[in-house]
């Protein structure tokens, strides 16, 4: 079942604290064929609808370069999402999951990311297929996919340090 935004048998909502302010600001906006949440994929197809990413200015510059990337990775705002569950029951079976265990739309922070395909890019548009969000949504960030990015700065220290297997420990 698609969450709108009800709580389902044995879920558990928190008094969640106030939101800091991360001074996040919306980049743009995605323009997709779904304005219900209930019709909208799960996860993304790369052979789903093309999409469109529109970047407002001042940040157009930006996508200088972006052409040379097959796959980019999007993260957007899932505006529209609860973010008071810790517990939840995706399949509304009264069995309950962490959020952190879930990819669900409803976290405190509710941050989506897509891997999706570059089909072209247009002045300020950029068409893509495997997004999985509604009509609208805005738009937080894009970078290539890490597996086709190789680093463009050198290497530094950290790049080569490797540490004890099962456990990261502060120094
Ligand atoms: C399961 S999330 C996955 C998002 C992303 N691919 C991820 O893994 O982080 C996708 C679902 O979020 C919901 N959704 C999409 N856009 C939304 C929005 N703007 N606000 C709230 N929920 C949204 C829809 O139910 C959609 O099926």
């Amino acid at each position: 079942m698609v969450r709108e935004n009800e709580i389902r048998q044995n879920e558990v909502a928190v008094s969640a604290p106030e939101p800091m302010d991360a001074h996040l600001c919306y980049i743009g906006r995605i323009s997709t064929p779904w304005t219900s949440r209930l019709m909208t994929p799960r996860q993304g197809r790369h052979d789903g609808p093309v999409c469109t990413i529109e970047i407002f200015e001042p940040w157009v510059a930006g996508l200088q370069g972006i052409e040379k990337f097959e796959r980019l990775e999007v993260l957007y705002w899932l505006d529209q999402s609860r973010r008071d569950l810790v517990l939840q029951s995706p399949a509304s079976s009264g069995k309950v999951h962490g959020t952190f265990s879930l990819r669900s739309p409803v976290r405190p922070n509710p941050i989506g990311t897509s891997i999706v395909l570059l089909e072209k890019v247009e002045g300020n548009k950029l068409f893509v297929r495997g997004m999985d969000c509604l009509d609208g949504t805005p738009l937080l960030d894009i970078k290539p996919d890490r597996t086709l990015f190789k680093p463009i700065a050198p290497p530094q220290p950290g790049d080569f340090e490797t540490g004890p297997k099962g456990h990261c420990e502060k120094a």
